[in-house]
């Protein structure tokens, strides 16, 4: 990541959350201790409860010791970090913050030279955002003062089509689209732009790319964690809304997308459309023959014992909440018609795994065995997390007098050929976004098709007449069912 000196600040609104805590000042810090972060830069914290500036100082470096990829080297540069932290408090719906917020960006702006370039960060409860996109636009901190000012928008952004719209229409309100940055923090992962890298700087992938010579496609976002102190949070979303719509769509865009004429925000948005545009929209009469949910019961991960769903804390008891999801996806146009996509998400699955699996077809006719099936046809894996790297399998003979086949994997390792720990997610994101690089960001577009694609399966399942989720056991691979739903095509789920 390049490095760039302009100045600029960022404003975090939710800094007492726990997105603050785990994830954007430990990258923020992982940033600067890689010498990648612009100077002079500030940061300003801000949340409802009191704190000095030290306080917020003495927490952010306890959460920097426990969450950063790059630990604190030295008490020295901690204190040049933290120098950059302060802390206003304020309520979000008091207009007197605004003014607040104002008052020390101008005060941080007339001490150091260089525009006045703002990145405002909305990291509160969804319900609060209203709120604070409309006290933005009326205090005037929206309007760039002679630098740029942008806004980030954390997920979840809306919880179906209408609330989407209705965020983008008030966001538009008072930002301009290239003020906007939707955050979804899947687009950050290493492994993900390598999937981009896989197929547009290689020749050799691209021809087998389509229909012709795919015969599936399986994305799983697999997590052995819980709702962990979420579940009131979980019981509104469940794995549809938390996942599906955001993370793996984006992740079967960026795997079907046509090529993009460049890298850059407009024609890579631009080709994700498209791909969404051409996925079959869902029929409400057939909704169980596309999507299938369940929620985990009782179990044991990772050798541990954990309660089921609705004991967990803030859950109902009878909650129908989905916490796992699958879906079935045609794509409908000349590259990837006839393909099914599969897609599952759950939690409190056997292991914390995301990949994605590209199934290649059988062997017209094989004229080594009487019996075809022994042989299985070539597949590539995309590990996104962990053991990031792919795998290609292909069939070999197995060493001895007879002519006998096996599979054998070709494995790229990204943490043994590189050596260098990826950066976290947040890191580049944060990073694009002073840079003003929306690229990896998630237009507005996008993301109310993606919810008007998922509002047949949000209704039917949020009616009170719709089945129970089906249940599996914390620990597996899902609920059974899930195995019926995917056979009908004579396919199975991948055990990663
Ligand atoms: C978030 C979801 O968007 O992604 C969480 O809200 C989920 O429920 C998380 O745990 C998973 O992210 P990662 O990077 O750990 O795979």
């Amino acid at each position: 990541m390049p490095r760039t000196d302009e100045p600029f600040a960022l404003v975090i609104l939710g800094a007492s959350g726990d997105l603050t805590r785990r994830k954007l000042v430990p990258a923020l810090w992982s940033l600067y201790a890689g010498r990648t972060l612009p100077e002079p830069f500030a940061i300003i914290g801000s949340a409802r409860s009191e704190a000095s500036a030290d306080e917020f100082r003495r927490r952010m470096r306890a959460t920097v010791r426990e969450f950063a990829r790059v630990k604190p080297p030295s008490e020295n540069v901690w204190d040049r970090f933290a120098s950059a932290l302060s802390y206003v408090p304020g309520d979000p719906a008091d207009p007197a913050l605004y003014a607040k917020l104002e008052a020390a960006l101008r005060e941080m702006e007339g001490a150091r030279p260089g525009p006045a370039n703002r990145l405002l960060y909305c990291a509160t409860p969804p319900s609060l955002y209203e709120t604070i996109i409309g006290n933005l636009g009326a205090s005037g901190l929206a309007r760039p003062q002679g630098g740029w000012t942008r806004i980030i928008v954390e997920k979840p952004f809306g919880r179906d089509y209408e609330s989407a719209r209705a965020l983008n229409r008030q966001l538009g309100a008072v930002f301009r689209e290239e003020q906007i940055y939707r955050i979804d923090h899947y687009l950050g992962k290493e492994t993900v732009q390598n999937l981009l890298v896989l197929r547009f700087a290689n020749t050799i992938f691209e021809p087998l790319w389509n229909r012709n010579h795919v015969a599936e496609v399986q994305i799983t976002v697999a997590e052995a964690l819980g709702v962990e102190t979420r579940g009131t949070y979980y019981e509104e979303a469940g794995a549809l809304r938390d996942m599906m719509q955001n993370h793996l769509l984006q992740l079967l865009c960026l795997l079907a997308m046509e090529p993009p004429v460049t890298f850059d925000a407009g024609p890579v948005h631009d080709e994700k459309n498209k791909v969404m545009h051409a996925i079959r929209p869902i029929d409400p009469r057939k909704i169980d023959e596309v999507a299938l949910r369940g929620q985990y019961g009782p179990g044991f991960v990772e050798g541990k014992a954990v309660v089921g769903y609705r004991q967990e804390k803030g859950v109902a008891p009878d909650s129908r909440t989905d916490t796992y999801a699958a879906l079935r996806l045609l794509v409908d146009n000349w590259r990837w018609a006839g393909v099914p996509f599969y897609l599952r998400t759950g939690k409190r699955m056997a292991k914390r795994v995301s990949e994605i699996a590209i199934r290649f077809h059988r062997t017209p006719h094989m004229i080594f065995h009487r019996d075809p099936s022994g042989v299985e046809p070539n597949e590539l894996v995309i590990r996104i997390q962990p053991d990031e790297g792919m795998a290609l399998t292909v069939a070999a003979k197995t060493p001895g007098p007879e002519l006998k086949l096996g599979t054998v994997g070709l494995d790229f390792r990204y943490g043994e050929v590189f050596g260098a720990e990826p950066p976290e997610a947040y890191e580049r994101l944060l990073l694009d976004a002073v840079h003003g690089d929306s690229t990896l960001y998630a237009r507005a577009d996008w993301v109310e098709h993606a919810w008007s694609l998922l509002g047949p399966v949000l209704d039917a399942w949020a009616q009170d007449s719709a089945a129970q989720p089906y249940r599996y056991e914390a620990g597996s691979w899902g609920p059974a069912e899930a195995d019926a739903f995917i056979s009908r095509d004579g396919g199975a789920w991948r055990k990663p």
